[in-house]
């Protein structure tokens, strides 16, 4: 990473943003580009598909790559740079270091997903650290990890502004997800159903209700303050939503 740091100690532009992505780039993504570029000279997108957050092997496996996509997407919405970095350079310490939150990061996605929280916490933090923005832009369909994000960077005193960005739907209600692409047509049709249930349901308990109905297999339904969050299966995808209530 030694080439990118000397690159970056050259880049004296600011406001700089900065929009982390696993790939496999969608509208959601390409919002979070947008907000950065109405807001900063320059931004930087990385595209990393981060081993260390996947607590099941066959889901790494499974995850959509399309890295040439990808660049054409990011060209055409004018990015002004991209890192693409690999495993090995982001950890060449072998994931000796990391770090970990012992409260918030166990309970919802993280009780279902050990270890998940540890490896987005770690890898959001190397990242910062190497691209050093002065504005760093997340999803709020992942609302757990945005969170754990804002607290991750005032529990260390970390020199960024987090931006969050609404959630970007299909026609039908789905959020955007990467793992949308694993969904046969039946799935597909019926992942609306997630969204729908959230907003629609009088409680958490009725949501979850509805949801077994339709055939998902449900992990959580919670209210927590002003948001109702769910994690669901529809066959092998795990499919993740949240509502403001
Ligand atoms: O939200 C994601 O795509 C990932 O969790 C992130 C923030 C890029 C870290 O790998």
């Amino acid at each position: 990473m030694a080439q990118w740091q000397v690159f970056r100690a050259g880049v004296q532009v600011h406001p700089l943003g900065f929009v982390p992505t696993m790939g496999a780039l969608h509208r959601g993504h390409l919002s979070l580009l947008e907000a950065s570029k109405e807001r900063n000279a320059f931004t930087v997108v990385s595209v990393f598909i981060n081993p260390k957050q996947f607590d099941d092997n066959g889901d790494f496996v499974a995850y959509p790559v399309d890295c040439q996509k990808d660049l054409e997407q990011l060209e055409k919405a004018s990015a002004d740079v991209v890192l693409l970095p690999d495993a090995r350079q982001i950890y060449a310490d072998d994931y000796r270091f990391k770090v970990t939150e012992s409260e918030f990061s166990q309970q919802l996605c993280g009780a279902h997903r050990p270890g998940h929280f540890d490896g987005v916490l770690t890898v959001v933090m190397r990242l910062l650290n190497l691209v050093q923005p002065d504005n760093a832009y997340f999803g709020e369909k992942d609302y757990q990890q945005l969170q754990l994000i804002r607290n991750m960077v005032a529990a260390f005193f970390m020199p960024v502004n987090i931006v969050a960005c609404a959630t970007v739907r299909e026609a039908d209600g789905l959020a955007m997800s990467s793992r949308n692409q694993r969904l046969d047509a039946r799935q597909r049709k019926k992942a609306a159903v997630l969204y729908a249930a959230l907003k629609q349901s009088k409680s958490a308990e009725q949501a979850r209700a509805t949801l077994q109905q339709q055939g998902f297999e449900v992990e959580y339904v919670e209210d927590i303050a002003d948001r109702r969050l769910a994690a669901t299966r529809l066959g092998n995808t795990r499919l993740i939503d949240n509502v403001q209530l």
